[in-house]
């Protein structure tokens, strides 16, 4: 019987796939992604299908069909498909059909490997769609380390924090394009992050 694949592809270069995520993505009939994702395979020739944030329902919904013809189709999801990443929205939806999921590398894992802190000590914080948590400012203050994954602008969270009273002189450490060639590595305290510019693609974390 077909299912209806959700693939963790890992923070975005080829180094940090799984083989697991690879096979399933070559015996798949379809895969659907972000541009991002499916430019990891842009070699192989099955059909690919577009998914941008402006059409994820109507392009899940198409997979869902695809699956109930019978074919095997891959819905790619960056980091791992569990945290922050399309299994949610995929299980909403995909009520009568058999799902597996691929987990993947996160960018929060990387990003605690990259600072080689074990996060099993951290607390971990999504607002990625969501917006600024109103749980933030407690939970930055309470003695373990926070890994925070943006919502979208990092530069919204650092002035937040900055505006309700957070020592400037804090530590923080934002993570930026993981595993990409022009990745970044910034340690500083938050006070001195005000004028940066980082891209969308940032996980930060506050000592
Ligand atoms: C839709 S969420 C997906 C998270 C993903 N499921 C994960 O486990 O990493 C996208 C956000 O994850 C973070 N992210 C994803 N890939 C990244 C990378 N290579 N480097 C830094 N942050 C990344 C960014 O904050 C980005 O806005």
């Amino acid at each position: 019987m077909s299912k209806l694949h959700i693939v963790g592809i890992g923070p975005g270069s080829k180094e940090y796939l799984t083989l697991e995520a690879i096979n399933t993505i070559k015996s798949s009939d379809i895969i659907i992604g972000s541009e991002r994702a499916l430019k990891l395979f842009d070699k192989v020739k099955t059909k690919k299908i577009y998914l941008d944030a402006s059409n994820v329902k109507e392009i899940v919904e198409y997979g869902i069909k695809k699956v109930k013809d019978g074919f095997k189709v891959s819905i790619l999801s960056t980091g791992d498909p569990g945290f922050s990443g399309l299994l949610k929205t995929v299980q909403s939806m995909a009520k009568n059909i058999d799902i597996e999921v691929t987990p993947g590398i996160s960018s929060i894992q990387l990003c605690a490997a990259r600072l080689q802190i074990p996060w099993d000590t951290v607390d971990l914080i999504t607002m990625h769609g969501k917006g600024i948590s109103t749980e933030l400012l407690s939970i930055i203050n309470n003695g373990r380390p926070t890994i925070i994954l943006p919502n979208l602008k990092i530069e919204e969270t650092i002035r937040h924090l900055l505006d309700k009273g957070v020592d400037p002189g804090k530590k923080v450490a934002v993570c930026e394009r993981l595993g990409y060639d022009n990745e970044r590595l910034i340690k500083n305290s938050i006070g001195n992050l005000l004028n940066e510019n980082f891209s969308y693609m940032c996980v930060m974390v506050v000592y």
